[in-house]
């Protein structure tokens, strides 16, 4: 019999995330506790107006296919929050609407690598950015986003990476799994090493709106000569909650729109038209919602930083940005994956071992606090007495 499974499918990993929630889910069904800090998504219920105004298009009969870009009305309307929150002067034909900004992050990686192009992408980093040039034969060539950098870009490393064959930068900001945000300042100097080395900039921006202690969000696109250089990747699943929707956007020069369409054409065919409708009214209607939700989670990642820093052999920065702490763990002398198993089994707490996102992730643990604040302080006392028990 012919082998069945195409021989480029050997080069995707299965994700380390969902292994570790596998884990923990059957664990649960056999009736243990366990509090998740493994999932990267918001614990909140997608707030209410965006709710009613997806029912309404649907009971409006919005239930068939849009424009395979996207309605021209979420486009606008993503076009204005650009310009208004990001000081970037995109047009509506600049923007791509697809399903969740996974769908945005395939079709830009297949849009622009050939076979052999090198890409450079964070270690640590959001698996995907990995494992997708991978899989179109292309090379990740990581640079490292490091603990005692304050989880900024190393400028001198990134030029020593630049080859002939670089074509694109992709940078995460804030960051998944780190939680740093990138300054002003490094981005100015991305800028220039981008425009020196005729580079594309991959900006993830998905958790833009999630950030803390008064610290600002710099698009890339936004600095001079750079929005035509930079694909900017954004979406609705963190900021307003709504993971489960699926809906993102690629904004980027109208050429390369169009090509990330002919992918998505074949993909996808176009978003789900009534949630469309819905992210138009979350872009011009929102009120607090958003920012209850950020004030939320600072609570919370204040609490969870403060009290990881108090466990004998555990630290973390504080994060800046996003939902997630990268714990230090590496004083207790075990692997990541082995700290990991030992506090889902004994402790009935689930984190992901950082190596899932990359080799520089070893020695860490992501833990997400897009939990509640009561099981984030039950997780970190448990926490607390799992590691005593390891340290005696
Ligand atoms: C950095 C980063 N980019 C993109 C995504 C994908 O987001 P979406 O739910 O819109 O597909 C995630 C999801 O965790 C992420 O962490």
């Amino acid at each position: 019999m012919k082998n069945l499974i195409a021989e480029r499918m050997d080069r995707l990993t299965p994700s380390g995330i969902r292994k570790v929630n596998e884990k923990a889910l059957a664990m649960e069904r056999e009736g243990k506790k366990i509090i998740h800090f493994e999932i990267g998504r918001p614990d909140f219920d997608t707030p209410e107006y965006i709710k009613k105004a997806c029912i309404d298009s649907i009971q409006a009969g919005d239930v068939f296919y849009t424009s395979n870009f996207g309605t021209t009305e979420l486009r606008e309307a993503i076009a204005w929050k650009f310009r208004t929150q990001n000081g970037i002067d995109y047009q509506a034909s600049e923007i791509l609407v697809t399903v969740g900004l996974s769908e945005a992050v395939y079709a830009v990686l297949c849009s622009i690598l050939n076979e052999g192009d090198e890409i450079l992408v964070p270690d640590p980093v959001w698996i995907n950015y990995v494992n997708v040039p991978k899989l179109l034969g292309a090379v990740p060539v990581t640079y490292h986003l490091l603990e005692e950098n304050d989880y900024q870009i190393d400028l001198e490393e990134i030029r020593s990476k630049i080859t002939d064959k670089t074509k694109a930068m992709v940078i995460i900001t804030p960051n998944n799994p780190t939680g740093g945000v990138l300054a002003k300042e490094t981005l100015e100097e991305l800028a220039k090493i981008a425009k020196e080395h005729d580079i594309t900039v991959i900006a993830d921006e998905v958790y833009e709106r999630l950030i803390y202690d008064g610290e600002q969000h710099v698009s890339i696109a936004s600095l001079p000569g750079m929005k035509e250089r930079t694909v900017t990747l954004n979406g609705f699943s963190k900021a307003y909650s709504m993971t489960g929707w699926r809906l993102g956007y690629a904004a980027a020069p109208e050429e390369l729109i169009k090509t990330l369409n002919k992918l998505h054409q074949h993909a996808t065919t176009c978003a789900t038209s009534f949630v469309q409708k819905a992210a138009v009214t979350a872009i011009y209607e929102e009120k607090d919602e958003v920012n209850d939700m950020v004030k939320e989670y600072q609570r919370r990642r204040d609490y969870a930083a403060d009290a990881i820093n108090q466990i004998d052999g555990l630290s973390c920065k504080c994060p800046k940005g996003a939902f997630y702490i990268f714990i230090n763990v590496k004083e207790l002398g075990k692997s990541s994956a082995e700290i990991a198993s030992y506090l889902l089994e004994e402790a009935g707490l689930a984190f992901v071992p950082g190596d899932v996102f990359g080799p520089e992730g070893e020695g860490y643990l992501r833990m997400s606090f897009a939990n509640s604040y009561d099981n984030i302080v039950e997780g970190c006392e448990k926490l607390k007495a799992a590691i005593e028990a390891l340290r005696n």
